[in-house]
């Protein structure tokens, strides 16, 4: 696996599959991945962690990074590429050009701006590394829809390719952020998933899942519960602090995923 750092040193050949990634790697990532690996001839991994899509200072000085790690993972995953820039490699002096995606749910209400980063950025790797898919999560179903509907809008010849949320053995998604939690805060994370589960459960029975899912948060505030529909697939989607650490996750209430 090469690793990467300018734009100009790029240099790809065959049939592109992107993962884009602010490092941390762990379970989730290793799924797209190794999906890039299986569907790709070449598979680009990017670790960039894009000051744009941070509101709060804090978050983005303590957001964990550890490139030796994560070069290890990509590679074990089959990546060929780590194409991992600097701050002055994405965004040199004088950069001022940013996309808007309209029509953004609850979470773009709780961190205004934050999408208009992702979007930005996504649109600018997908132009450096020119991929024929490219992967994401569901896990951040919101950030899927808006890179669906840039990819969309702006014609860009590339698959938007989604896959299901990967859980620890607890049922806790795997966040980057998760390392940030004490032993007493994961465990409080823990009724985050289960709430969600017991909406998806009250939605079966007929009832209304942001009550359930209310209803068994253990005491955590959310920043909201709310049903979101994403291109024909309806989420039950959650946010909420612990200690200094936000969490999101949602589950699938109705619909597929493609
Ligand atoms: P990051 O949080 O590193 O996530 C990279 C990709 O991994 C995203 O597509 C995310 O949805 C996916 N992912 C995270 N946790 C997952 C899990 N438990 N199961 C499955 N997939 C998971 O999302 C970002 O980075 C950034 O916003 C980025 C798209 C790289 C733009 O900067």
């Amino acid at each position: 696996m090469r690793i990467v750092r300018a734009i100009r040193d790029l240099e790809l050949a065959g049939e592109i599959g992107l993962v884009p990634t602010m490092g941390a790697l762990h379970d989730g990532h290793r799924s797209l991945l190794r999906a890039a690996r299986a569907e790709n001839e070449t598979v680009v991994a990017s670790l960039f962690v894009n000051p744009a899509q941070f509101g709060e200072e804090g978050d983005l000085a303590t957001y964990p990074r550890d490139e030796a790690r994560d070069a290890g993972i990509a590679e074990a995953c089959g990546a060929d590429v780590l194409f991992t820039p600097d701050a002055a490699e994405m965004y040199p002096l004088g950069f001022g050009t940013w996309v808007d995606v309209d029509g953004l749910g609850a979470e773009e209400a709780a961190r205004p701006g934050h999408f208009r980063g992702v979007a930005t950025i996504c649109l600018k790797l997908f132009n450096i590394v020119q991929p024929r898919r490219a992967y994401f999560g569901q896990k951040d179903a919101q950030q899927g829809a808006v890179v669906r509907r840039l990819v969309r809008d702006l014609d860009l010849p590339i698959e938007i390719r989604l896959l299901p949320t990967v859980r620890d053995t607890d049922g806790l998604a795997w966040s980057s952020r998760n390392v940030l939690l004490s032993p007493a805060e994961r465990a409080e994370a823990l009724a985050l998933p289960r709430a969600l589960r017991a909406g998806a459960d009250a939605f079966g029975q007929g009832s209304d899942p942001v009550a359930a899912a209310r209803a068994r948060l253990n005491g955590l505030t959310p920043d909201y519960v709310e049903i979101l529909d994403l291109d024909g697939v309806t989420v039950l989607a959650a946010a909420v602090r612990i200690g200094t650490t936000r969490l999101i996750d949602n589950v699938l209430l109705e619909g597929e995923l493609t």
